[in-house]
Parts: structure tokens; C-alpha cells; sequence
């Protein structure tokens, strides 16, 4: 069958053909796939830089959308050993879920991993959320982030807050206050945040822009940060007088924070909740033209999907 196979770090997968799959296990279920998603996390795996890169030779990708022999389309994860950039896979039958009706196939494969980020964040890397919580994201232009506004309202936020540093992209935005980030994340001006009580904050950005908002930006309430993403930045230096001086709690997001049996338990509402989302812009490519379309530059806003 065919597949993307990455057998270089350095270098983008190339279009194989390898030998086709064995008989899926009595645990498993083979899919014939229909569209899988190039996500970030796909990109630095792919490049060995993640925490969960699989070793070489590799067959990209983590989910996707696939159709059994009876004709039911499932969303799956291949997350732990990876390989959806292909004709086929064996998946666990634990790991996926039947797409509800009035889900497109391309949508769910570029949308699930940026919406996770936010529903499991919310769902499982926070605890005792007040009723109508305010949630404040950083990073609110990005697939994610963008997602992450639609979804927090979807699991009962009332004001949804957004920073980013594209003014235009974030004006479009539904947001109840928009911060712009400063062309240096740490001089951004965080006064119209002056007296707001925040309940999350989710961090797509880290870096110095999460330091200086949690140095500045002072409540009465209780305030969950969760670490998500690292749009600028691998590490985030907090002073310890933050730590002092408010009511913080500090956790990630992440396979690893929140383990496969909670994030399998939130997949069917996540995939229930997708349904009524927005359409989000996707560029569309054949498997065939991975190794040219990798690297290709698309609308800022897109997601690349790959239908084999
Ligand atoms: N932990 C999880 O579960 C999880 C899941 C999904 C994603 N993530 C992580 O979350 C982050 C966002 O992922 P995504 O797929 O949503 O990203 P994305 O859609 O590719 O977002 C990229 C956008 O973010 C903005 N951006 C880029 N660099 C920035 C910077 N230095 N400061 C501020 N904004 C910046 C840019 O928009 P403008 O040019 O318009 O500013 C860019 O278009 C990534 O780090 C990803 O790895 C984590």
C-alpha cells in the first residue's frame, strides 16, 4: 500500500510504498482512510522534535478519518504508535469513534487535534470551574486558539477574552476583550484586563507574553493557567513573588497530563460539539504530492489535509 514515510529528521516524508497491513487483531478494526490532518504536532514529530516522535523509519500523522468495510466513518487516533499518513491502518477499536452525522470527513481530520488542545484543557486540566468561568486565551488566531473561543462557550464559559498578536485577524474574532501583542510579548498593554476577574487561562503563546501577563495582571479569584502550546517560546520564567501574591494553579495540557482513557471518554462530545462549528478554511492535497505540498505555504489561516 501506499504511505508518507519519513526515513530522514531532515527531511520532508516521501510517497512509498510499503508492504500492505497484516489482518487487524480482534482488538483492532482496519480503515480505509479518507483524510488525515497536518498539525503541528504531526510537523515536529515528524522532525523527531517531539516528546512522542516515533522512531524511523516513520509513517507520519496521529489521526484521522477513515471508512470500515461495513461503510462506517470513524475519527481515529493512532497517537501512541502513529502512521495515518496512509492508504490503510489498523486501529485500536478503543481508539475510534463513530463520526456522528452532519460531520465532514476533512473537517474532523483538520480540526479534532486543534480542538482537543482546548476541550481537554478545559475538561480535564482544570478543577472546579465556577459556573459562566471567564476564560482568557493566548494565542486566539490560531487554529486553536480560534476553536478554543467556539468550544469554551460549548462547556458553559460566559466571557471568552483573546490575545494575539495579528490585530486584524484578532478584531474578526467573537471576543468579549482583545488584547494585542506587543511586537515584544512583554510590553503588551494588559490594562483593559485591569480588574477582570479570570477563571483559565490557556496558553497557546508561553514564552515572555504568559510572564508578563501573570506579573501584571492581579484578581481576587482563583486563577488555572494551562500551558498548551509554544507559538513563541519553549519555557516560561515566572517570578516567584507571582506565586505569592495570587490564588495560581499551574498545569499542562497534553497526552501525558491528561492520560488515553480520559481524552477517549471527551472524544465523543468533542466530535458531537465540532458539528456545530464554524467551517474553518482547508487546503486539500492527494497523499501523492506529500513530499512537494510539506512544506507549502498556505493561507496563514488554512489547514493542510492529505486524502490518499
Ligand atoms: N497540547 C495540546 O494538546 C495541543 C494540541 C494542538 C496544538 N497544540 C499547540 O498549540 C500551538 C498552536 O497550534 P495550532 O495548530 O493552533 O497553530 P496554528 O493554527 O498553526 O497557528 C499558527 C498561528 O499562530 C500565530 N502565531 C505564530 N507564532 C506566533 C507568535 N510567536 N506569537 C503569537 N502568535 C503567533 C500566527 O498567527 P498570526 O501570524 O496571525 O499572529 C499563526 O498563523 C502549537 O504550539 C501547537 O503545537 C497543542
Amino acid at each position: 500500500m501506499h504511505t508518507a514515510l519519513i526515513t530522514d529528521y531532515s527531511k520532508p516524508p516521501a510517497y512509498a510504498t510499503v508492504d500492505d497491513l497484516p489482518q487487524p487483531t480482534s482488538s483492532q478494526i482496519q480503515l480505509k482512510v479518507l483524510a488525515t490532518g497536518l498539525h503541528n504536532l504531526v510537523r515536529s514529530r515528524a522532525r523527531g522534535a517531539h516528546y512522542s516522535s516515533p522512531p524511523l523509519p516513520q509513517i507520519p500523522g496521529t489521526d484521522g478519518v477513515g471508512v470500515a468495510e461495513d461503510g462506517t466513518c470513524y475519527y481515529f487516533s493512532v497517537f501512541k504508535r502513529g502512521g495515518s499518513f496512509a492508504e490503510k491502518v489498523n486501529v485500536e477499536r478503543s481508539g475510534a469513534f463513530p463520526m456522528p452525522k452532519n460531520l465532514n470527513a476533512i473537517q474532523t481530520a483538520a480540526l479534532v487535534n486543534p480542538a482537543i488542545s482546548s476541550w481537554m484543557a478545559i475538561t480535564a486540566r482544570t478543577k472546579d470551574l465556577p459556573e459562566n468561568f471567564s476564560v482568557l486565551i493566548l494565542g486566539a488566531t490560531s487554529a486553536s486558539g480560534r476553536l478554543a473561543a467556539s468550544l469554551a462557550r460549548t462547556l458553559g464559559a460566559k466571557q471568552v477574552f483573546g490575545a494575539a498578536r495579528n490585530a486584524s485577524a484578532l478584531d474578526s474574532l467573537p471576543l468579549n476583550i482583545k488584547l494585542h501583542v506587543a511586537e515584544d510579548p512583554s510590553k503588551t498593554d494588559f490594562s483593559p484586563l485591569q480588574g477582570v476577574e479570570i477563571d483559565v487561562i490557556l496558553d497557546y503563546i508561553n514564552g515572555s507574553l504568559p510572564t508578563a501577563l501573570l506579573s501584571t495582571h492581579k484578581q481576587q479569584r482563583p486563577l488555572q493557567y494551562v500551558q498548551i502550546g509554544t507559538l513563541s517560546g519553549q519555557e516560561m520564567i515566572l517570578p516567584n513573588s507571582v506565586l505569592r501574591s495570587t490564588n495560581l494553579t499551574i498545569r499542562g495540557s497534553g497526552l501525558g497530563a491528561f492520560n488515553q482513557a480520559e481524552m477517549v471518554k471527551e472524544v465523543p462530545a468533542l466530535l458531537g460539539a465540532l458539528v456545530n462549528v464554524e467551517k474553518q478554511k482547508i487546503v486539500e492535497f492527494s497523499l501523492e504530492e506529500v513530499e512537494e505540498a510539506w512544506d507549502r505555504t498556505v493561507d496563514k489561516d488554512a489547514r493542510i489535509v492529505f486524502v490518499p
